[in-house]
């Protein structure tokens, strides 16, 4: 509604410390108690910018078992409509069995109905530094957020978890605690890169629909670069002109993984890395393919 459209604005909402766009619901706190997690749903959670709608086009299309339709017919965000979207959950419920939903929340605001239920559960990474670079590109065109023409200030605000969703390193460090459980795959964009058949096997055999060698190759066809670039149901070409600004960017910007080489100078290099060392000494040792 025209309401709706009028309440948009690009100051953050803080909740618990993490700042949301406005297109977040109001009220998460009765979505994190309300919302109820059927042991049939399949979710995939990410950190923007990790290769989310990358991993949305391989878990659709395994669920077609590579029949190209769906993906080319329902934009993602109907195929997966975002959990923590005001309209999110109304789209969701008008879902039949399995249902499919996205999200970016942190683990201590997602609906705790989650824990006690058997969804699968995807979590997407991907390197802090390519996210880096790719939300500086993104939040760009996205009329919602707020951005700086400069790369300097978006990096040290990246660092202090001052953009949309939040500190890349309290989501990560929240969401790994999860890892081991039988109802949650972490998958990274860098996997994805280094061998996409055996990635596109391992989503299918996680969500239990093995597929025969031809089928694998009808999703892997679907899933490249320059394919996704060119479905505009995935591309976000179709995101309306109030929340995107199309002559600024797109979704499919470079697709590669290691980008933030072209972007980083020697200090901000070390000055990351200070970070990332001190952010995840919790955490055990090559639980990434970037490190
Ligand atoms: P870049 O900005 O580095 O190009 P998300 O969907 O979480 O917003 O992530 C978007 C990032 O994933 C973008 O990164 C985009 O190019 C990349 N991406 C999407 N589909 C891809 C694909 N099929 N192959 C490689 N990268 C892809």
């Amino acid at each position: 509604s025209l309401a709706w459209v009028a309440a948009l604005s690009r100051d953050y909402t803080w909740v618990e410390g993490v700042p949301f766009l406005s297109t977040t619901t109001g009220d998460l706190g009765a979505l994190r108690d309300g919302f109820v997690v059927r042991d049939g749903d399949i979710v995939t959670v990410s950190y923007p910018k990790s290769g989310t709608t990358w991993i949305l086009e391989i878990v659709h299309l395994v669920h077609t078992r590579g029949d190209p339709r769906w993906v080319q017919s329902v934009v993602s965000w109907e195929r997966s409509p975002w959990l923590e979207k005001a309209t999110g959950v109304g789209g969701i419920n008008r879902q039949a069995d399995p249902r499919f939903y996205t999200s970016h929340l942190p683990l201590h605001l997602f609906p705790t109905s989650l824990f006690t239920s058997k969804a699968k559960c995807v979590y997407v990474m991907r390197n802090p530094r390519d996210i880096l670079v790719s939300g500086y590109h993104f939040w760009k065109t996205i009329k919602i957020a707020k951005y700086t023409e400069s790369f300097e200030v978006y990096f040290e605000k990246f660092l202090q978890g001052e953009v949309p969703f939040g500190s890349w390193f309290d989501h990560v460090g929240g969401w790994l605690q999860m890892r081991g459980k039988e109802n949650f795959l972490f998958i990274s964009y860098e996997e994805l890169h280094q061998d996409i058949r055996a990635s596109v096997e391992q989503i299918s055999r996680f969500l239990g629909t093995e597929l025969n060698p031809e089928e694998v190759d009808s999703v892997l066809q679907h899933v490249t670069f320059q394919a996704m670039k060119e479905n505009k149901m995935s591309n976000f070409s179709l995101l309306p002109d109030f929340l995107m600004d199309h002559s600024k960017g797109c979704l499919m910007r470079k697709g590669i993984a290691g980008d933030w080489r072209n972007h980083f100078t020697v200090a901000q290099t070390e000055a990351f890395d200070r970070v990332y060392r001190e952010k995840m000494a919790g955490l055990p040792r090559g639980l990434f393919p970037w490190d």
